[in-house]
This record gives C-alpha cells, sequence and structure tokens, in this order.
C-alpha cells in the first residue's frame, strides 16, 4: 500500500518532497512550519520571499535548503471556524494541490503532515479522515508513495484507531 501514517518529525524524511503546514505569508510561523524552517536554513526562507504569498487551499513549492528532501511544498490549510466555512474543501484542495505540484516535479515519494490540525485548530479526527481520503483517490489514479508523519501522540492514537490497516512504525 503506497500511503503510510508513521510517526516522526517531517524534517527527518528523505522522500523527494515534504509539505509545509504554512500560512498564506509563506514567511514562516509556528508548529511545524517553524520546525522546517529552522532545520532547512535561511535559504528556504529566502526563496519562499519571492513566492508573492499563496491563497488558503492552494500550495507553492521551492528547493529544500539544508533538509534532505529535493522539495518544500508550502500548502495553506484553513483555520477551523466551527465546520460550516467551507473548512473540508479548503483541506481537500491543499492535498490535492500539493499532491499535483508533486507529480508535476517527478517525486516519486511526498511526506505530509497533518495540515491544519495544529496551530489552524482542524478537529484531528476529521484532518486525518480527508487527508486519508484524499491522498487515496489520488494514490488510485497515480504511482507515488506517500507518507502522513504524524508527531504528536493524540494524532497518533487516533489514527492507529480509525486506520490500523495502514498505520507502520518506523
Ligand atoms: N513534524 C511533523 N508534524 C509536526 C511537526 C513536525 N516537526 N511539528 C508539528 N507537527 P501546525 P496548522 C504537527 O500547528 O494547524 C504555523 O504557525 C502538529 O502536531 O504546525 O496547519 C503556520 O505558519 C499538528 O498535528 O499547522 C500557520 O500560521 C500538525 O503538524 C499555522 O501554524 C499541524 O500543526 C498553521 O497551522
Amino acid at each position: 500500500m503506497p500511503l503510510h501514517i508513521i510517526r516522526n518529525d517531517i524534517t527527518n524524511m528523505k522522500t523527494d518532497a515534504i509539505v509545509n503546514a504554512a500560512n498564506e505569508s509563506l514567511l514562516g510561523g509556528g508548529g511545524v512550519d517553524g520546525c522546517i524552517h529552522r532545520a532547512a536554513g535561511p535559504a528556504l526562507l529566502a526563496e519562499c520571499r519571492t513566492l508573492g504569498g499563496c491563497d488558503t487551499g492552494g500550495a507553492k513549492i521551492t528547493g529544500a535548503g539544508n533538509l534532505p528532501c529535493k522539495y518544500v511544498i508550502h500548502a495553506v490549510g484553513p483555520r477551523w471556524r466551527g465546520g460550516n466555512h467551507g473548512e473540508r474543501s479548503l483541506l481537500i484542495s491543499c492535498y490535492r494541490t500539493s499532491l499535483a505540484l508533486a507529480k508535476k516535479h517527478g517525486c516519486e515519494s511526498v511526506a505530509f503532515p497533518l495540515i491544519s490540525s495544529g496551530i489552524y485548530g482542524y478537529p484531528k479526527d476529521q484532518a486525518l479522515r480527508v487527508a486519508v481520503d484524499t491522498i487515496g483517490e489520488f494514490l488510485m489514479e497515480n504511482d507515488m508513495t506517500v507518507f502522513l508523519v504524524i508527531f504528536d501522540r493524540t494524532s497518533f492514537q487516533i489514527g492507529e484507531k480509525l486506520f490500523p490497516k495502514i498505520i507502520s512504525y518506523y
């Protein structure tokens, strides 16, 4: 199965691309965004400055500075505002746009964090379902190895409950 849910720090992933849970400025922030920029070094921020930001639901691709991957795909997830403000379709769009960018750049492997499920407050179980469903749909039509990289214990426990067949231990 080319989708794996694993527990790791995404900055360790040696996939062709890793995805960042960014904000519309694309100029860094806390959470996984902070970890990625710290590990990549200043070259990543310098490249991000040239991109002119990104709309929510979209994604843009850069090089990866000092990270072990080749590309960083900066996806902008929605802030959770109760669930009736188009959050789900915006989150689906993040995954689809990121996967399309990865494909366009010839990536054979990509690692995603659980976009929107931290500072942006998207309920973790729902965020995980959207991720697995949207990536699963893409993998029906495309050859790629995709990792969903879970960092915090709660998300990983939800993953083990909801998707016991695709959990891998690394
Ligand atoms: N590796 C993998 N996953 C991680 C890591 C890591 N090193 N660090 C955190 N996570 P968040 P969001 C998980 O808050 O909710 C930033 O300030 C974390 O446990 O990083 O999309 C941006 O600039 C959670 O499950 O992103 C935006 O302003 C998941 O990554 C805003 O936060 C996403 O949490 C975006 O918020």
